[in-house]
């Protein structure tokens, strides 16, 4: 596997976590502005860098911009290098290739910066194929807007047309960004995860927290606010025994929480988690992930687990 991963796209792999940038400025799912704030967001950023944190994943669409905003403002308070990754969203009404450098043009402004480290296709679309969207990229690429190319929520075969495509002109597919927790392994049972390790693509795995049901704060007496709750109704019934053993793995490794052992579990399968914090102290939590690891015998039984909630 090590020889597919090209010079240009090893970075990714080395990084273990990073930090998702969705909560900050997004009201529809999130409620920013409700029960957090700029300078809470502030505190998540700030302390996950002196944590050790150094990619950020943002996009165009998160907050209508805001989320690249405040992560520009960010990174222009800190001396550290942190690497970006943000998005192009293919509305329907903006479907050229010439639309992606385009777009990564406003990313930029927002963000302050000159080029991105990864720039991502958000969602495939019916209307705009792999090829043509990757052509737009080479573009980006070419006129050194950004690093490297990525894709998110790609499946199998829409990934390896972007792979075939990029290959042409000589550029790596450097990760394909998917939703993958204990709570939805698909990426698993699909191959997809399997593919990416063996094409040298970093599968970077959103939702890692399950938006947030896999800390164990939500309950069906305590059902996460906003569209998450009835979203998550039918689940949080059936997760206490995985959160139990969750808690029971965690405290035999020294008190470690059950969003360390979630975000652990990720990075121990080989993908690169990017948990959202909303608050200097959520983001001390996830970084508490780093630096241990689940024993075999501790995945094994987490896994036999997450089968037997997401089968019941
Ligand atoms: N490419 C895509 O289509 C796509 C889709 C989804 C996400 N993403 C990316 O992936 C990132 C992460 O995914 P996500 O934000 O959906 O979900 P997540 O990382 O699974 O959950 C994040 C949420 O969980 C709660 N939380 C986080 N850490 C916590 C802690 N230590 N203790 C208690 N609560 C905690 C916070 O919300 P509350 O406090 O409100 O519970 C936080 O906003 C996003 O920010 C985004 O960058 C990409």
């Amino acid at each position: 596997m090590a020889n597919s991963i090209s010079n240009e796209t090893r970075f990714l792999h080395v990084i273990e976590m990073g930090l998702g940038a969705w909560a900050w400025g997004d009201r529809v799912v999130w409620q920013y502005g409700r029960g957090y704030t700029d300078e809470d967001i502030r505190q998540a950023f700030q302390t996950s860098i002196a944590e050790g944190i150094r990619f950020i994943d943002t996009a165009e669409v998160y907050g209508s911009g805001r989320s690249e905003r405040l992560t520009g403002g960010f990174l222009k308070e800190t001396d550290q290098a942190v690497l970006i990754a943000t998005k192009f969203f293919p509305f329907p009404w903006r479907l050229t290739k010439n639309s992606i450098p385009s777009a990564l043009k406003h990313s930029l402004e927002r963000l302050k910066a000159e080029t991105v480290d990864l720039y991502q296709i958000h969602w495939p679309s019916p209307l705009f194929s792999p090829e043509r969207m990757m052509e737009g990229m080479v573009e980006c690429v070419e006129k050194g807007l950004t690093r490297t190319v990525g894709v998110s929520n790609f499946n199998q075969s829409q990934m390896l047309r972007a792979y075939s495509t990029l290959a042409r002109h000589n550029i790596p597919l450097a990760s394909n960004q998917v939703h993958y927790s204990l709570l939805n392994r698909s990426v698993e049972k699909n191959g997809l995860l399997a593919r990416c390790k063996e094409l040298g693509v970093r599968l970077i795995a959103y939702s890692p927290l399950e938006m947030g049901l896999l800390t164990g704060k939500y309950t069906m007496e305590n059902p996460p606010p906003g569209t998450r709750g009835a979203n998550y109704a039918a689940l949080l019934n059936r997760i206490p025994p995985l959160l139990k053993l969750m808690t029971e793995i965690g405290q035999d490794r020294g008190g470690k929480s059950n969003a360390q052992v979630a975000l652990n579990w990720v990075i121990c399968k080989g993908a690169l988690p990017i948990p959202g914090a909303k608050t200097g102290a959520q983001a001390l939590q996830n970084a508490g992930a780093l630096g241990w690891k689940l024993t075999d015998e501790e995945i094994a039984k987490l896994e036999a687990m997450s089968d037997k909630v997401l089968a019941s």
